[in-house]
Order: structure tokens, then C-alpha cells, then sequence
């Protein structure tokens, strides 16, 4: 469906948890172990089915962490198999990714966001916590093995930790067949002084004047680049220096059963009170999504929860 400033809203992303099982610099002081109120397999396939009524073709399953959720997999079939979904995605730290990439290819998946922020083994470990950069690796691999496509990869370059992992980053995405994507470090208050960390994409530009844009189909958030010889592609999502909401056509579901239209403001919907009544929850979700903003207010007004509540 059409929001009120007529953006084709068809995409959802599906926050199944808050847990996670690293604990990132750019989450903030989260809480990330903590478990707090999950929706049922059930519920997530009911949900799911509503917001295809509502015009949602394309779902991600986002966290926290997704992947530690242990129905990761039936709630991925079950989804896949909801009339009206074409694409089902996954965004993961990929630290299990080992074991559930050919399961969850099974199950209907189609493509995986992976979230690399360094290659470097000390840089990966004081970044998110845990010394898990080789499953992370292996998980990449079994991902390429299951087929799933596409793979991209995230990484958040921050000035003074990991922003000189940008080369070898870059050297990932010419050596195999696969997108490397940075995507600008976004404010939360939860996690401190954003804007002096921050790696621009026009700042990678300069760094590596040997990229060069290449068409894309897709309209989405990354403006792609390339060099000869390069496999894979580099991707550059930046939300803060160049803003991308006026083609944003996604809401998200957070693991409490509210809905949030927009990333960049707090506010949420809750869709509890309509759990039983399929044409009072197309009708509360269409109302939500008729409240998204037109944009972002990073700058002025930077929203309290990180990704790790919102679902990456
Ligand atoms: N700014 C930008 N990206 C972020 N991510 C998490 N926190 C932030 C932030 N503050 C990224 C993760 C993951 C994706 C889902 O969101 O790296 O890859």
C-alpha cells in the first residue's frame, strides 16, 4: 500500500528477538542478553499473513540476533510459505551461521545480510565483544554453499576502531563474488558521540578513487560501486549525509508485537490488542503505516533504541 506520502510500502522487516550473542560498540550500552517478551511462531506467521494483506511482498527476519532464536528456521518456513511473500531475507552477525545456513536455505530463505565490521581477528574481537571472527568466516562460506543470494555484507566503519579495516574490506568485495556494504554509523542516544566516529561514504570515496558506480537494479538503500577485476561490489548506505527516506518502503515489527514505521523515531504501534481479529490488524497496520514520517531527524532529535531493539 501507498503511505501518505506516496511511498509503496512493501517491505518488513521482522525483529523475532532482542537477544543477541555479541555486544557491538555501535549498539550501545545494550541489553543484549536480556530476554524480553518474544511473539510465538504463531503469532509471526498470523502477523505475517496480515501485512501481506496490507501490500508486504518482501520480509527480512532482523533481531538482536536472530539466529539465536532456536525456531529461527520454522519461523523462516513458515513465513516463506505466507501467500503473497516473494522474498524472505535474514540479517545476522553470522556467528551461527554455520550450523542454520542450509537448514534455513531449505526453509525457504533466500538471501542473508551478514554484519563483518572488521577482518581484522583483535579489531573483530574489542568491537563486538567475543572472539568469534572465524565462525563468522565459516558461516560466510556455508552460506555460499546453502546458495544463498545474494550475500552482502555490513560493515559500520568507526574513526579510532575499525575504520582501518576499510582496505581489506574493500579487497573482500574484489576477490569474491560478493557485496561489501558501509553503512554510515547512525546516532542513538544510546550510543555516544556518533558524528565523531562516523566514516562518510563520501569519505570512502576519496580513500578509494578507484571506484566507480555501477547501474543496479535495485532501488534501495546502497548506491553501488566497482573497479575492473572486482567480483563483488562495493555498496555505500548512508542515511545520515544522504538521506534516503524519501524512498524508504519499509516498516518494522519489533519482537513485542508494536510496530515502528520509521527507524529514526521512537514511537511504536501496538498490534496486541489485535491479535485475534485479522481485519481489525490490517486495519491497525494500515493506520500505522499512514503515520510514517517523511523523513529522519538524526541531527536533531537521534532516537533512544539502537538496532539491537529495532531489528537491523
Ligand atoms: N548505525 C549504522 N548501522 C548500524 N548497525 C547497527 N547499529 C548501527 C548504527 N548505529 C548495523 C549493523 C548490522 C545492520 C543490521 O545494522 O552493522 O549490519
Amino acid at each position: 500500500m501507498k503511505d501518505r506520502y506516496n511511498r509503496e510500502i512493501d517491505y518488513l522487516r521482522v525483529s523475532v528477538t532482542q537477544r543477541c550473542n555479541l555486544n557491538c560498540i555501535y549498539c550501545g550500552k545494550s541489553d543484549c542478553g536480556k530476554k524480553q517478551t518474544e511473539l510465538s511462531l504463531d503469532e509471526i506467521a498470523r502477523l505475517v499473513r496480515a501485512f501481506a494483506l496490507c501490500g508486504i511482498h518482501k520480509v527480512r527476519v532482523t533481531g538482536g540476533e536472530p539466529l539465536v532464536r532456536r525456531d529461527v528456521t520454522e519461523i523462516v518456513e513458515r513465513i516463506a510459505a505466507t501467500p503473497g511473500i516473494e522474498t524472505v531475507g535474514l540479517t545476522t552477525n553470522g556467528v551461527l551461521l554455520e550450523q542454520y545456513a542450509a537448514p534455513l536455505a531449505k526453509a525457504g530463505l533466500q538471501s542473508v545480510n551478514i554484519s563483518l565490521d572488521s577482518t581484522d581477528g583483535s579489531t573483530y574481537r574489542h568491537l563486538t565483544g567475543a572472539d568469534v571472527l572465524g565462525r563468522v568466516l565459516r558461516g560466510i562460506d556455508e552460506a555460499q554453499n546453502a546458495g544463498l543470494s545474494p550475500i552482502k555484507l555490513n560493515a559500520v566503519l568507526m574513526k579510532g576502531v575499525n575504520a582501518d579495516s576499510a582496505p581489506a574490506l574493500v579487497h573482500l568485495a574484489e576477490t569474491k563474488p560478493i557485496d561489501v556494504r558501509f553503512i554510515e554509523l547512525m546516532p542513538f542516544a544510546e550510543n555516544g558521540d556518533a558524528d565523531q566516529l562516523r566514516v562518510t561514504g563520501d569519505e570512502l570515496l576519496r580513500q578509494f578513487p578507484f571506484l566507480q558506480p555501477v547501474e543496479s537494479a535495485e532501488n534501495g538503500t546502497a548506491v553501488y560501486y566497482a573497479a575492473p577485476g572486482f567480483l563483488g561490489r562495493v555498496g555505500l548506505i548512508s542515511p545520515v549525509s544522504h538521506p534516503f527516506c524519501d524512498r524508504c518502503r519499509r516498516v518494522r515489527l519489533l519482537c513485542d508485537g508494536t510496530l515502528k514505521p520509521c527507524l529514526a523515531f521512537d514511537k511504536t504501534y501496538d498490534l496486541k490488542p489485535y491479535f485475534n481479529d485479522d481485519a481489525a490488524l490490517v486495519a491497525a497496520i494500515r493506520d500505522c503505516i499512514m503515520q510514517k514520517p517523511a523523513g529522519h531527524a538524526f541531527q536533531t532529535a537521534p532516537p533512544h533504541h539502537g538496532l539491537n531493539r529495532t531489528g537491523g
